[in-house]
């Protein structure tokens, strides 16, 4: 009777196992990987959407998001430049709200935060001290110091008090997770993120021996090459502003096309779901001629998963951004003035910034013309281009290639919004739109971005710090130094163009005019 029994047995056995195996797959599934819809406030808007929403990157780069919460409660006072969390690095936060714009909140398993593109193109601006900063969507920020963020991550995660005591104690402070919640984080969730961060703040550790990013930049080209790539490191130094990326059909112009052996045309449009009519070149440096292309990479960039999910964000995304118009200048504008200014700029900018069949806008204008600092545009190689062409092939990804155009240079972009993007040029070297407007000695050679005032007279942000008395201009410059408002102390971050990469040189258009001509072509510009 002996062999009837241990069937029974095993039967039992067998029968136990699945009932248990069943809600412990179940506990995994619903604790690691259930995935919640974000809120439809933030789903049903696309303004909200980019600036909330997630791109896809959670299950793979969500940080759990209590510890997101009580980071900069333990370590802000060491590793944050100042009182108010994540908000003293500069990145853009609306009232009311739990996260600066940039951080979108999801649950995959347990709530996560992972960063979207706001991070980087989600700009700020106060018409004086006195108001609230006003949020624009797809604006480049020219506040975030996103070197600082890594910084505060990767410092806080090689700090002892990193550890599931410190953190939970904090955490108890704001909220009583359940038991099992807390086991997660004391055993897998605390541990996990702090050793991804440490291996987070090693991978980027080649930014230190540069000039720093400041805010509102980082190295595009230089994070594809080093952290996205693992090509050996050089000596380059990309660092860009953070473009605005509105309106970007502005650039699209009807049968324009670009040499072959720099663009691999032949890609195959049909099969990449791409309408040849609507290329262009992106990037700063027209590194690619598809806005798929780099709308892709960023989002790889940031870690996002290959899913249907993520297909049909980065199409929204593309569309949306597309067609999105920049936002109206905020103050007067006296028209006449701005009436007469417009003849100025048919006949110095137009060839360049507007559209029209034989223009050059969007189109590389060569270092040898433009004159401007050639690291960006050098920092990016062909052999970086094939080696990103074929890691994303990898992902089983299809997008149109990016490139090294034979002749590098700076794409002459359309200049809609340009009150709003300040700093001027690739690497943010410009303070104003009138210094632009002056031959490059005249330019300041140092003077303090990051701070969100605009200054209505000269077209940009408030850059000259209250610390320094005004300077008269060098010989034979017109530049108005004094300016009626200055930077306090504490405020924006010291901008020096004789560090590597962030020369202020070449540009010289319209220096010329006279001072009544640029006054009126500064008033024309706030209308775009
Ligand atoms: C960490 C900062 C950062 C994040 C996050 C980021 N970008 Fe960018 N983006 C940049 C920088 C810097 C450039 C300029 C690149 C260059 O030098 O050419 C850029 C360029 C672009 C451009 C090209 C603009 C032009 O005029 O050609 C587009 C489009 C763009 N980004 C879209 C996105 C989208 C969509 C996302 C999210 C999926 C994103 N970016 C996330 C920093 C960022
Ligand atoms: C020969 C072509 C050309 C002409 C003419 C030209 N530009 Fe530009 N412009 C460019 C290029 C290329 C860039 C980008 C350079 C860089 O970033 O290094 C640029 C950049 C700019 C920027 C900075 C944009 C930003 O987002 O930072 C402004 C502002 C600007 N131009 C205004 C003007 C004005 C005003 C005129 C006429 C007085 C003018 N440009 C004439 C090619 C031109």
């Amino acid at each position: 009777m002996a062999k009837p029994d241990w069937k029974r047995r095993l039967l039992v056995l067998a029968v136990v196992l699945v009932v248990l195996a069943v809600p412990l797959a179940w506990f995994g599934w619903y604790k690691f990987f259930r995935e919640v819809d974000q809120p439809q406030w933030i789903t049903g808007d696309p303004t909200m959407n980019f600036l909330y929403g997630s791109i896809g990157s959670e299950s793979e780069a969500g940080m759990p998001y209590w510890i997101v919460v009580v980071l900069p409660r333990i370590f802000g006072d060491q590793y944050l430049p100042g009182p108010g969390g994540y908000a003293s690095l500069g990145l853009p936060w609306e009232q009311g709200r739990e996260f600066p714009a940039g951080f979108s909140k999801k649950t995959v398993g347990f709530e996560r935060v992972a960063f979207n593109c706001a991070l980087c193109h989600a700009t700020t601006y106060r018409i004086d001290e006195t108001t609230q900063p006003v949020i624009v969507a797809a604006g480049g920020s020219h506040t975030a110091d996103i070197q600082g963020l890594l910084e505060f991550f990767s410092k806080s995660a090689a700090d002892p008090r990193f550890n599931a005591d410190t953190i939970l104690t904090e955490i108890d402070l704001a909220y009583r997770l359940s038991w099992i919640d807390r086991m997660i984080y004391k055993f897998l969730a605390i541990p996990l993120t702090r050793k991804q961060l440490v291996s987070q703040g090693e991978d980027f550790a080649w930014a230190d021996s540069r000039p720093r990013w400041g805010p509102g930049r980082d190295a595009p080209m230089n994070l594809t090459k080093f952290n996205f790539l693992g090509l050996p490191q050089d000596d380059s130094v990309d660092n860009t502003d953070f473009p605005s990326i509105w309106h970007l059909n502005a650039r699209v112009q009807e049968g324009r096309t670009w040499p072959e052996e720099d663009y691999a045309l032949e890609a195959d449009f049909a099969k990449l779901d791409i309408d040849p009519s609507r290329l262009m070149l992106m990037n700063l440096a027209g590194d690619t001629t598809s806005f798929r292309s780099v709308v892709i990479d960023s989002a790889l960039g940031l870690r996002a998963q290959n899913t249907p999910f993520f297909h049909q964000r980065m199409r929204d995304l593309e569309e949306w951004l597309r067609e999105l118009p920049p936002p109206d200048y905020p103050l007067e504008i006296d028209t006449e003035l701005a009436a007469s200014g417009a003849q100025h700029f048919e006949s110095h900018c137009a060839g360049c910034h507007a559209t029209g069949r034989d223009n050059r806008m969007g189109t590389v204008i060569a270092l040898e013309d433009i004159g401007t600092d050639p690291e960006r545009t050098n920092a990016w190689t062909r052999e970086a281009a094939d080696g990103a062409n074929a890691k994303v092939a990898e992902f089983d990804i299809q997008r149109t290639p990016m490139s090294k155009p034979e002749r590098p240079g700076y794409i002459a972009m359309q200049l809609d919004g340009i009150w709003l993007r300040a700093p001027y040029l690739h690497n943010g070297s410009v303070p104003t739109v009138r210094a632009l407007l002056e031959p490059a000695r005249c330019r300041p050679d140092t003077f303090h971005r990051g701070y969100d005032v605009l200054d209505a007279g000269d077209v940009g942000f408030v850059s000259r710090s209250c610390a320094i008395a005004s300077r008269p201009p060098p010989d034979g410059c017109e530049l108005e130094t004094v300016q009626p408002k200055c930077v306090p102390a504490g405020k924006g971050w010291k901008y020096d163009t004789r560090e590597k990469g962030n020369g202020n040189r070449g540009h010289e258009f319209g220096t010329a005019l006279d001072p009544d001509e640029k006054n009126s072509l500064v008033e024309y510009l706030k209308t775009l």
